[in-house]
């Protein structure tokens, strides 16, 4: 059964929330909080380790009850039953979904088209546990005889940015060995990096699922001559690994078969993380804790697979996203991690969501006139503070915002963590309640200022609030709260690609920039510019002068 084809803007409950927005739009979060005192009961949803409190957002039950009216409508119910069960739904492309089947425990059952794909995700699985031990125990050598120091990822997009966000999340846990990671064709970037680095004790893992990536592939070839100018041609294969689902391409580069590391089409790049894409981070932190990743993955993939739209964070935060980009014409949202390992969160989740949401053609292949992906951004907290949190809380614009905290630091240095924390829930309220014009002259009265100097303050001190946030309270930072964290936030991205009708699981946009620029090197290099528009001509121009 393929994905329902429902334009959401067509269903009575689009309508219904339509009229609704405009009862509530002016409505103050202060108000709401004063019309129902147990919303911070009513909005809040308790999971494992997870506390997810939405209940400063600019909802009220009818609110939430037309979001899943509209979610229902949608028929996201049967949307989720063909993802899980491996139906075709990235239609573009003909292929299935199937992450979630990576982190699926080995003893159950994933069919594929009536075969069991989990025996496959094992024994790769079992390949990168030996071989991890291997290289981490020292065991496997460089080709000198010596043990591994150095690991560099190479790959971009989703074969760089989820290793690199989930390696530096979990840097609390990882062992002795150093994770590089090279992804921008700017030669400066591999250079610096191989500048500092020793032959004879770097093992280069080569992450490109199509293995034709421009980028990935200049940079191997840099990082090979490097190598080779220092070593023999035979030794490629003792520091030379590749993960990818092409293997002619990997044997002709260069990589014996054996030591690739292969993942499947139905892997979308920016979802790949759990598969051997993840070999860097399973290196970095032991097979065991890339294994407690998966199996927080699995646990949220469950809840979401599970439990009642009412109850299910991922269908709530979904839906909300939804509320504020349809109803409140929000473009942006912003995520705020109040902990400095996840500050590369916000860029990796830039590409699962605007990669998968991005789109303006529905699924019947019709343009959509109506607005679909928004824009995502954000920093760590506190130093997201000090540099746009202004915007935030004075700009004109509405920026539903996320914080993500911790109840536990992990240097469990008290005095910092209360800090932290005492930013993260004050700024949470000062979002939403704002400054009265009242406050900032009561505040203004204690200052020993003029009448005059008072009068001119004011306007300026004002803060409006009614800023909805949301905000996810976690235990503490762990391989495994973190695989629930990010497997939350791919549910999400499915729940909104559902109601807004169109297939997130392809990337068509970023096609045609790499066509162009295929076809601009070759003017590039033989100094001969062709047809184009007067800017880029000139431009070309100015270049190759
Ligand atoms: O350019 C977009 C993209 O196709 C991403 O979706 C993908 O993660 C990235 O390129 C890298 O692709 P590959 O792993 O095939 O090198």
């Amino acid at each position: 059964m393929a994905l329902p084809t429902i334009n959401p803007t067509t269903t009575k409950s689009w309508e219904a929330l339509q009229n609704h927005f405009k009862n509530i739009k002016d409505t103050h979060l202060k108000d709401l909080f004063l019309q129902s005192p147990d919303r911070a009961d009513t909005f809040a949803i308790k999971w494992n380790d997870f506390y997810v409190d939405y209940s400063k957002n600019r909802i009220d039950e009818t609110t939430k009850k037309l979001l899943i009216d509209l979610a229902r409508e949608v028929k996201l119910d049967e949307a989720i039953h063909s993802y899980f069960t491996g139906e075709a739904i990235n239609a573009t492309e003909e292929r299935s979904v199937l992450h979630t089947a990576l982190r699926t425990p080995s003893n159950n059952t994933v069919l594929l088209d009536s075969k069991n794909v989990i025996p496959e995700v094992t024994a790769v699985k079992n390949k990168i546990k030996a071989f991890c031990d291997k290289v981490i125990g020292g065991e496997l050598k460089g080709y000198t005889g010596k043990p591994f120091t150095d690991i560099v990822n190479i790959g971009i997009g989703g074969s760089d940015l989820g290793p690199a966000m989930i390696t530096e999340s979990l840097a609390y846990y990882k062992n002795h060995l150093k994770v590089h990671f090279i992804s921008n064709v700017d030669g400066d970037h591999v250079h610096q990096h191989l500048k500092d680095l020793n032959h004879e004790t770097t093992l280069f893992v080569v992450v490109s699922k199509t293995f034709s990536t421009q980028e990935t592939l200049s940079n191997a070839t840099t990082a090979r001559s490097w190598f080779t100018k220092r070593a023999s041609q035979e030794a490629v294969g003792k520091h030379f690994v590749a993960v990818s689902s092409n293997i002619p391409n990997v044997t002709k580069f260069g990589i014996a078969e054996e030591n690739i590391f292969p993942l499947w089409d139905w892997v979308g790049g920016r979802f790949s993380l759990w598969s051997a894409v993840g070999l860097s981070i399973s290196l970095s932190v032991g097979y065991k804790n890339f294994e407690a990743l998966l199996e927080g993955a699995h646990e949220m993939d469950e809840h979401f697979r599970t439990a009642n739209f009412e109850d299910n964070i991922p269908v709530i935060l979904g839906m909300l996203s939804i509320w504020y980009n349809n109803f409140f014409g929000a473009e942006s949202e912003a995520i705020i991690p109040y902990s400095q390992y996840l500050h590369r969160l916000p860029a990796y989740l830039q590409q699962g969501i605007m990669e998968s949401n991005g789109k303006s053609v529905d699924r019947n292949g019709n343009p959509v006139d109506y607005q679909t992906g928004t824009i995502i951004w954000g920093e760590s907290g506190t130093n997201a503070q000090h540099a746009f949190f202004q915007l935030i809380h004075q700009g004109t614009k509405l920026i539903p915002a996320e914080f993500i905290g911790f109840k536990h630091s992990l240097f469990a240095d008290k005095d910092h963590q209360d800090k932290l924390m005492a930013n993260f829930f004050a700024q949470t309220e000062a979002l939403m309640n704002g400054k009265t014009e009242t406050e900032v002259v009561d505040e203004l009265a204690t200052k020993n200022l003029s009448e005059s100097k008072v009068k001119q303050l004011v306007p300026f001190k004002i803060f409006t609030g009614n800023k909805p946030t949301t905000t996810l309270l976690i235990d503490k930072l762990t391989p495994k709260s973190l695989g629930s964290l990010v497997s939350m936030y791919e549910q999400r991205i499915f729940v909104q690609g559902i109601v807004w009708n169109i297939f997130s699981y392809d990337q068509w946009g970023v096609e045609l920039g790499k066509q162009l620029a295929t076809n601009i090197l070759s003017e590039i290099k033989n100094s001969q510019i062709s047809a184009h528009d007067s800017s880029t001509k000139k431009l070309l121009k100015q270049y190759l002068n």
